[in-house]
């Protein structure tokens, strides 16, 4: 196990990435966790991250000293570097030149990190502050012209720091220093495997649950099917999946989620689906505010998952598919809190139930989708693409109306039929249709329209946290124009979506 330690950085979930990719485990936990319980978990290196403050500035994040005196191996990254620094004795002071960007780095190839790395290198910077001195016993291993400590290690202490930020991609040769750091460094065998984790996780969950029951919220999606089936693994007929039709699905939902997980499917749960829709509706009735809508349907959620569970008896355990980008970006440590995530953030304060289990709570989209195969789920399932808890009820601007609900989903259905056909469905990452709020005038025939406009968004990515907008082909996004014009009522206008994330979000509330 590898600790990231996260002081509020962008970066924070990025470094846990790479970590795991060099088939290391990893956690993240906020800088507020104390010194002991960060070294009860026996981790073989901690990860400091960056941040947004500075750190001589006695408000900012700081920690216990021990922390380096602990024998455990620590790499700081740009803050993470600078409280080291700093904790230690070196001098840490606003820089005369900030460097932002990609930036040559003159690298000390004798350096721990370094072996691999070419004596100048590009990495990436984000810094207003420097380490103007390192602390006694640090030697430099890399410099830029303006920035005198680019990277510094005390290979006696096991305490390395980079001023740049290795996990980016713009970094070019930034897995190297990060592989040095948990491969060499913290000396992991590297032979952290998905299989070991799913098997590890199912025998975790089987001794919590013992005889217990848990109550699945099963939406179809990938997040929840995966857990679901993981549950089912550890503790059998104990499980009952319960899938809400909330009435913001995607159109056919319903039926194929019955036809995948119902008596008829390969798996033996015990599921029930609730039609909820009258009663989601009701609640969302005037309101727009996105926060305001995600906390209705999350509560919502709950609250029909309470009278299910009522209704079956006892139920000791909720089971949730959150996922590890849902925990971190609800809040976890200092960044700043996005969205709160359906299953997160939307949680109600009161709950009929003992605890919450979410099996996945610690994995990446990829990841899960990788657990997905080893636990045999078939590949369509697995590779469907995210539909997120809230919904159609985030892919439409304001006003949530059962009217509005079917547009969207005409308009999307017609969507997903042609990126199929062009045989798009696996190379786009996420796409669908949103319903926008605005209204605009057109004209079809001879006469006046004044209707809704649709946004088509696709998306390229490989873990949620940042995306590209997806490069359709244009007679593929022409024809979908045409036909959602033509087949859906009250369109009359298409737009695709071209932002990134940042700035945008993949959702659009
Ligand atoms: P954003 O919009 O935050 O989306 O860039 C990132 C990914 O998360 C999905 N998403 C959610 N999934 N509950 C979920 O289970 C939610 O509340 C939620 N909000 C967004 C989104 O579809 C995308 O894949």
């Amino acid at each position: 196990l590898v600790i990231v330690l996260d002081f509020g950085g962008q970066y924070n979930q990025l470094i846990a990435r790479r970590v795991r990719e060099c088939n290391v485990y990893c956690e993240v936990h906020s800088y507020t966790t104390p010194l002991s319980e960060l070294l009860a978990k026996n981790p073989r290196g901690i990860i400091l991250t960056g941040g947004p403050n500075s750190v001589y500035d006695m408000s900012s994040p700081h920690y216990d000293k021990a922390l380096f005196e602990a024998g455990v191996p620590i790499l700081g990254i740009c803050y993470g570097a600078q409280l080291m620094a700093w904790s230690l004795g070196g001098k840490v002071a606003t820089a005369p030149v900030s460097e932002y960007g990609k930036t040559d780095v003159d690298i000390d190839r004798s350096g721990r990190l370094f072996g691999d790395v070419s004596p100048r290198t590009v990495a990436w910077m984000s810094h207003t502050d420097y380490i103007a001195e390192p602390p006694e016993g640090f030697r430099i291993t890399a410099s830029t012209p303006v920035c005198p400590v680019a990277a510094m290690e005390d290979d006696s202490r096991k305490l390395y720091a980079t001023q740049f930020h290795p996990e980016v991609t713009h970094s070019a040769e930034g897995m190297k220093v990060l592989s040095a750091f948990v491969l060499d460094a913290c000396g992991c065998s590297g032979d952290w495997r998905m299989d070991d984790f799913v098997e590890r996780t199912i025998n975790e969950i089987r001794e919590k649950v013992g005889s217990g029951r848990a109550l699945c919220a099963l939406s179809g999606g990938v997040d929840s099917s995966v857990a679901a089936v993981m549950m089912s693994k550890a503790i059998g007929k104990q499980l009952t999946c319960v899938f809400v039709d909330h009435g913001l699905l995607r159109k056919d939902e319903g039926a194929s989620v019955d036809r995948v997980f119902g008596p008829e499917g390969p798996y033996d749960l015990n599921f029930v689906h609730v039609d909820a829709r009258e009663r989601f509706y009701k609640a969302l009735a005037g309101v727009t505010e996105p926060e305001q809508k995600r906390k209705i349907i999350g509560e919502e959620f709950i609250r029909v998952f309470e009278e299910e569970a009522r209704k079956i008896g006892a139920v000791d355990y909720l089971v949730q598919g959150t996922i590890y980008p849902d925990v971190i970006e609800s809040g976890l440590g200092k960044s700043a809190v996005i969205k709160s995530h359906h299953n997160v953030g939307g949680l109600p304060d009161h709950v009929d139930f003992k605890e919450i289990i979410e099996p996945l709570r610690m994995l990446f989209k990829d990841e899960v989708r990788q657990a997905g195969l080893e636990l045999g789920i078939p590949e369509e399932l697995v590779f469907r693409q995210p539909f997120p808890g809230p919904g159609l009820g985030i892919r439409i601007i304001g006003e949530v109306t059962a009217e509005k609900v079917k547009i969207v989903q005409d308009a999307d259905a017609i969507y997903r039929e042609e990126i199929a056909a062009a045989g798009l469905d696996r190379q786009v990452s996420q796409y669908f249709a949103a319903l926008t709020n605005m209204r605009s005038v057109g004209v079809m025939g001879d006469f006046r329209t004044y209707d809704y406009a649709i946004a088509l968004r696709g998306v390229t990515t490989s873990d949620f946290m940042t995306a590209e907008a997806a490069q359709i082909p244009w007679e593929v996004l022409q024809k979908c124009m045409n036909r959602i014009v033509n087949e859906v009522d009250h369109v009359n206008r298409v737009f695709y979506d071209l932002t990134s994330k940042p700035p945008g979000t993949i959702e659009m509330e």
